[in-house]
């Protein structure tokens, strides 16, 4: 029997790989590269030291950015008013590349390293049944027969040194890290104190701002129909368009000048509350850029009713795991019709932790006018018209306030 474990080279998908070993599995492990810094063929090293007949890796870098990093981004999507939803959104295009493994190999099971208290679980659980119905889970970390028996790292580390499972020297940290191209996250550990200051040496993209640059880096980021197309940059000098490059880009520029990280609690979607870190450079700045364009050039309903529907349920059903459902693809379909005018450019500045935006235009786009809306013209504008407007808009204000003032007399 063939399971297609989601193995990372770490201590506890390590052991849960032997695990299966012992239970009398064949086992295929899998690795997704969403951009993460990793050395992934000496993992593949270890899981086939370990006894996994087969390793997979496969690079999902494209599609998370394109098919799930740009749509957050059209949205300007951000889950309790904070979480720009990193891990949240690398989880579908992890969960399909695992299944499509487990169903070249002809797996019955797919198997994951996940606590039992966390997101994670239910993010990557939900995909699989929602990808592949049939399939079966093995969640260790939720079997009691194994979370008796490894009680803590002490024990995982017994049972390596038991089987020969090799064990990195690095020692670990205090905290437990998730990182792709969109972000890092660091929880657990230390930082379940939430008000514990993470030390300086936690964060691992970003410079600390304090220590970042003293010059300002100025760059253009274009949109079309709410993507970002291309990233100028160096002057103007450089730019690119490729969507992974772009994002990279993004990334380079934040994380030289600390842009991107935040320090929350947040509420789990089970019902726990956690302290996590984050750090989103490229990110941040991407979305910030898109919130700014579309005041220029979409129209003021359209962007009302988008927020309330998609900036909060798109988050929240990225952040409950719920990508493959009907809800999102309806949402999805909405966030693309909401997009059509978004087309213009936002010039961008980047100084020590700070994103701001310094200047933005539309080629295309003549929802603004700059006559119109000018204070020193008066255009095509009839001022007397105005009076009616308020006048009419005055006729429930002036009741509030005639109820105001006998209920003051009494
Ligand atoms: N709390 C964040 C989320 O739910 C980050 C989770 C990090 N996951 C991990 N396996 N370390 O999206
Ligand atoms: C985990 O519990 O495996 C990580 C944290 C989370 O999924 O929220």
């Amino acid at each position: 029997q063939k399971v297609c474990l989601a193995y990372s080279g770490g201590l506890d998908t390590s052991c849960i790989l032997r695990y299966l070993l012992d239970e009398g599995y064949e086992a295929i492990a899998f690795m997704a590269d969403v951009g993460q810094e990793e050395d992934f063929e000496a993992a593949k090293e270890k899981a086939l030291k370990i006894g996994a007949s087969k390793c997979y890796i496969e690079d999902v870098r494209k599609e998370f950015v394109e098919e799930l990093c740009f749509p957050a981004i059209a949205c300007n999507a951000i889950y309790e008013n904070t979480y720009l939803l990193g891990t949240s959104l690398a989880r579908p295009v992890i969960a399909r590349a695992q299944i499509a493994v487990a169903q070249k190999e002809g797996c019955f099971a797919v198997s994951h390293g996940c606590t039992g208290k966390g997101n994670d679980q239910v993010r990557f659980e939900l995909a699989f049944y929602a990808l592949q119905p049939s399939i079966k889970v093995i969640a260790p970390w939720r079997d009691p027969v194994f979370y008796n028996r490894f009680k803590g790292r002490n024990d995982l580390l017994d049972y390596a040194a038991e089987k020969g499972i090799p064990v990195s020297s690095t020692k670990s940290k205090p905290w437990s890290m998730d990182e792709n191209l969109a972000h890092c996250s660091y929880e657990a550990g230390i930082l379940e104190d939430p008000n514990i200051t993470p030390p300086e040496d936690m964060w691992k993209l970003t410079a600390d701002p304090t220590k970042a640059p003293d010059a300002p880096e100025d760059f253009t980021i274009h949109f079309q129909k709410g993507l970002p197309v291309k990233l100028e940059y160096d002057g103007g000098k450089k730019s690119v368009t490729e969507p992974v490059e772009l994002f990279l880009t993004a990334n380079a520029i934040a994380r030289k000048h600390g842009v991107g990280r935040i320090d929350i609690v947040e509420n789990r979607f089970i019902g726990l509350k956690s302290r996590g870190c984050y750090e989103t450079p490229g990110l941040t700045m991407l979305r910030a850029a898109h919130v700014d364009i579309e005041g220029l050039v979409l129209d003021r309903e359209v962007r009302a009713l988008r927020d309330q529907f998609t900036t909060f349920h798109y988050a929240k059903i990225l952040y409950n795991g719920l990508y493959f459902s009907p809800e999102r693809e309806f949402l999805e379909d909405s966030i693309t019709s909401s997009q059509k005018t978004v087309n213009g450019s936002v010039r961008c500045r980047a100084y020590k932790g700070m994103f701001s935006v310094i200047g933005r235009w539309s080629d295309t786009e003549k929802l603004y006018d700059e006559s119109e809306s000018s204070m020193d013209e008066i255009g095509d504008f009839a001022p007397q018209d105005t009076t009616g407007f308020i006048s009419v808009n005055a006729i429930r204000l002036k009741k509030f306030g005639n109820k105001k003032e006998e209920e003051g007399q009494s």
